[in-house]
């Protein structure tokens, strides 16, 4: 028997404007599709945008629905329309927000998300970048889905 440890390795800059550019303008798409989201039920406006391979950027937000579970997150919204919109090009990078009571927010994936994220790594061999706004202005960056959801489901089909 052996007790383990697994420890994740992420950076946190102070305000957006320490990010490189295109990260920067990647966290204000993310911004930006705040103003589209649908969440009549929770008030919380979760804003994400995924930067493709080719520099692409495609916004996602939420969409509830009155039959709760029916709604999605704005990150799975983005992701699923950069896959469809877009099947050629690797998912390089994403970022979230949230939007709630006339202020940007923190907003993290949630477990059905980091898994959908999982499946884009599988799906192009690469790692996702991820940045993630934190209340405060400061931005978490984490690289590749190992770090957000260890022990990912694995299959030989
Ligand atoms: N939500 C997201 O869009 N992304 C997250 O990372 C967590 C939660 C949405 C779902 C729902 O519309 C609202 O935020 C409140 O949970």
């Amino acid at each position: 028997m052996e007790n383990k440890q697994l420890m994740i390795e992420y950076t946190e800059y102070d305000s957006l404007q320490e990010l490189p550019e295109t990260d920067r303008r990647l966290m204000e798409a993310a911004m930006e599709a705040t103003e589209s989201a649908y969440a009549p039920y929770s008030h919380f406006h979760v804003g994400a945008a995924v930067r493709l391979a080719d520099g692409t950027i495609v916004r996602g937000s939420n969409q509830e629905n009155i039959a709760y579970p029916s709604g999605l997150c704005a990150e799975r919204t983005a992701l699923f329309g950069a896959s469809a919109q877009y099947p050629q090009l690797a998912v390089e990078a994403l970022a979230v927000v949230g939007f709630h009571e006339g202020a940007f927010t923190e907003a993290s994936p949630c477990g059905a998300c980091r898994q959908v994220m999982s499946e884009y790594e599988l799906r192009y061999g690469n790692e996702i970048t991820l940045f993630c706004y934190l209340s405060g202005g400061r931005i978490r960056k984490i690289c590749g889905v190992k770090r957000l959801l260890p022990f990912t489901f694995e299959a030989k089909l």
